[in-house]
């Protein structure tokens, strides 16, 4: 097998870290070798925001949920869709500025996450681990107050990075068969294959905790998809410019 597919199939994320620093010039390979995944429109959509001030990183853990690991990585950034740095030339170049329509939402928070998974498969392969961090948006006005993020950016996720001080199990994922459709989306045995899947989840949980009841990917899913999802966001993102047009 290839060595990036190997790579690629081991990842697992990791929640402590060594104490060892990353050197700047790695961290200067990672950086462009995430800079060079595609594009939208070559619209260069991520700035990412580093953060090494140690109040600043302890705000941002509270701010995340208390996520320790925000604190204790090597390395923490947050990665933000931009919208501002393209649209400051529509001035220059006499043009509109009509950057708040969601498919220029869309365009900017997917260049962010696939710049930011081939930062981590560099990271990865050198023997980084990584956590990304979502959480970061229980709190997006607060954030963006701490980091001054102007309007037309706004925070995706953070991302933890460091030498892991853990070396946990693989998390297993849904068998491709109920992921990849031939043609069109055909649900036949389905539920079958996400029934067994659910008991390797149940086992992988047990095995995690020590024992318990083990929560299945079904319930877990289905709770998330049952409750209000930071409800807050839509406003958020209105105030940032973000206007779905
Ligand atoms: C956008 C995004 C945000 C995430 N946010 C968090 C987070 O705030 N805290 C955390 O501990 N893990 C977070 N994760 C990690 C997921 O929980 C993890 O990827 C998932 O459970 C699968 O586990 P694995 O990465 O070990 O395979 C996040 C992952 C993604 C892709």
């Amino acid at each position: 097998m290839n060595s990036v597919i190997e790579l690629l199939k081991s990842h697992r994320s990791i929640r402590k870290f060594t104490d060892k620093v990353i050197e700047q010039e790695l961290l200067e390979d990672l950086f462009v070798a995430g800079q060079a995944a595609a594009t939208s429109s070559f619209l260069q959509g991520t700035t990412i925001v580093r953060i090494s001030n140690k109040d600043t990183r302890e705000k941002l853990a509270e701010l995340a949920g208390n996520q320790p690991y925000v604190k204790t990585a090597a390395e923490f950034m947050i990665f933000c869709a931009d919208l501002k740095r393209a649209g400051n030339y529509c001035e220059a170049y006499e043009k509109p500025f009509e950057g708040d329509f969601t498919e220029h939402f869309i365009i900017a928070t997917v260049d962010v996450a696939l710049m930011a998974q081939s930062l981590v498969t560099a990271a990865e392969s050198v023997g980084l681990g990584i956590c990304y961090i979502g959480g970061i948006r229980n709190n997006p006005v607060e954030v963006s107050k701490l980091l001054e993020l102007p309007r037309g950016v706004y925070p995706v996720f953070g991302l933890c990075l460091g030498y892991p001080d853990q070396e946990p199990e693989i998390k297993p994922r849904l068998p491709i068969s109920v992921i990849v459709k031939e043609e069109t989306y055909n649900e036949e045995g389905d539920v079958d294959n996400i029934e067994k899947y659910d008991e390797r989840i149940r086992e992988y949980y047990r095995s995690r905790t020590g024992g318990g009841h083990g929560i299945s990917w079904t319930e877990q899913v289905a709770t998330l998809l049952s409750e209000k999802s930071r409800p807050h966001m839509k406003k958020y993102l209105e105030g940032q410019g973000f206007k779905f047009k």
